[in-house]
């Protein structure tokens, strides 16, 4: 086992005997255990405790009461909870106690590691930034919500919009990345990164009257990397459990909450898509390298144009550029009045890693392919210095 849990200053509270000796097994003794909150509370006194982990028989409203004390102690306290089974009051009633996470038990080594990475990135955050090195920060402190399109399922929405996600999280603060899953009968983004969400964008639409920062955070899946998912609902029956206004105002939320928020949605250019465009400060449109694709993308486009959506906020993105029925790139242009903005060609790696629950610029970063993403996270990434708010006026559709 690492030094992490020597150093990390963590205490773990419960009264159940079970609970603590799993626990001092877990970690083979390494991490000190107390039974009552008030024992804990000696350790933040002397400021040698950032994490405490409640065990399952704190996990009720009356069982959070005591958590304030420690919290005025030491403002800047990690407080995890380990619960036998999350329930949304549950979570309500941690967050509003001022909890950092509610995790399901049984406690592993995966969780403490989790939460003190968790730490270690808040830390990281408070310090001081370089100005010059935050060039994703949009001017009014909120973040960009890019949302990744296609009318023509199938050509590439996912794998763009996690491979993108993915290099945003590698090269700037993970936690500061979120994805969303806006396909919401058929949305696979978790399946793409190997993720088992146990809450989704449906219990956030449940919660909508009360869905504050804490509230939100808790409803989403962390992935290893630190990135962070809103998933889908995990059956398309709960779609309509989903109201574009619920959709729209989760989606304000999180750009509140992170540097960026990744969208991707389904092949419907429907009222959800449309809201969604119109949120998004940068729209990449997926194109697959085939005739159908190119006819169903000049249709949609024409719509978006005909609704004076700003064409200064749609990239266009080929994908399977290297595909062996080629079609001409400038006749490509011409037909869709849109410049092809980045490239990606096809490889049987894609399909692979997606197999492997990897994104290829993990599995493989210097691959072809992998520099195919790169063109598309330059787009988002550095056209943030330019304006990208898609104000009214700007048009980048060619005449
Ligand atoms: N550049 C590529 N090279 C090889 N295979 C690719 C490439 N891009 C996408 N694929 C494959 O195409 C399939 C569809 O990709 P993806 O799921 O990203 O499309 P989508 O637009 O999200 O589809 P849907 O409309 O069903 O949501 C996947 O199996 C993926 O592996
Ligand atoms: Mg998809």
């Amino acid at each position: 086992m690492s030094d992490l849990f020597d150093d990390a200053g963590i205490v773990i509270v419960d009264d159940d005997d079970d609970f603590l000796d799993e626990a001092k097994r877990l970690f083979d003794g390494r991490i000190p255990t107390v039974r009552t909150i008030a024992d804990a509370q000696r350790g933040v006194e002397e400021g040698s405790v950032d994490l405490v982990i409640l065990g399952p028989s704190f996990a009720h409203e009356a069982g959070l009461q005591g958590v304030g004390v420690l919290l005025e102690l030491d403002p800047d306290l990690a407080i995890v909870m380990v619960a036998g089974t999350i329930t949304a009051p549950l979570l309500r009633s941690a967050m509003r106690a001022g909890l950092k996470d509610v995790v399901e038990a049984p406690l592993t080594v995966q969780s403490v590691s989790d939460a003190v990475g968790q730490i270690e990135r808040k830390v990281r955050r408070q310090r001081p930034a370089a100005p010059p090195s935050e060039p994703y920060a949009s001017p009014a402190g909120e973040g960009k919500v890019v949302a990744v399109m296609s009318a023509k399922g199938g050509s590439g929405k996912t794998v763009t919009a996690t491979n993108l996600a993915m290099l945003l999280a590698q090269r700037h603060d993970p936690a500061r990345v979120c994805v969303v899953d806006a396909d919401l009968q058929f949305g696979d983004v978790c399946l793409v990164l190997q993720l088992e969400p146990k809450l989704t964008m449906v219990n956030a639409a449940h919660e909508l009257h009360r869905l504050d920062e804490p509230l939100l955070e808790s409803l989403l899946t962390t992935h290893p990397s630190g990135l962070r998912v809103l998933a889908a609902p995990l059956e398309p029956a709960f779609a309509d459990e989903i109201s574009t206004a619920a959709m729209t105002e989760i989606i304000t939320k999180l750009r509140g909450m992170f540097d960026y928020v990744i969208v991707d949605t389904a092949s419907l250019l429907d009222e959800l898509l449309l809201s969604l465009l119109e949120r998004a400060d940068q729209v990449l449109y997926v194109l697959d390298m085939d005739l159908p694709s190119v006819k169903n993308a000049k249709l949609a486009l024409e719509t978006l144009r005909l609704l004076k959506f700003p064409g200064s906020k749609v990239q266009l993105v080929l994908n399977r550029s290297n595909a062996r029925a080629r079609l001409d790139e400038k006749e490509i242009e011409r037909s869709l009045k849109l410049k092809i903005s980045a490239a990606i060609p096809s490889d049987g790696m894609v399909p692979a890693s997606i197999n492997e629950g990897r994104p290829v610029v993990e599995s493989a970063p210097r691959s072809r392919v992998a520099r195919g993403f790169d063109s598309v996270y330059d787009l988002v990434a550095t056209d943030v210095k330019q304006d990208t708010s898609g104000k009214p006026g700007k048009r980048r559709w060619m005449p």
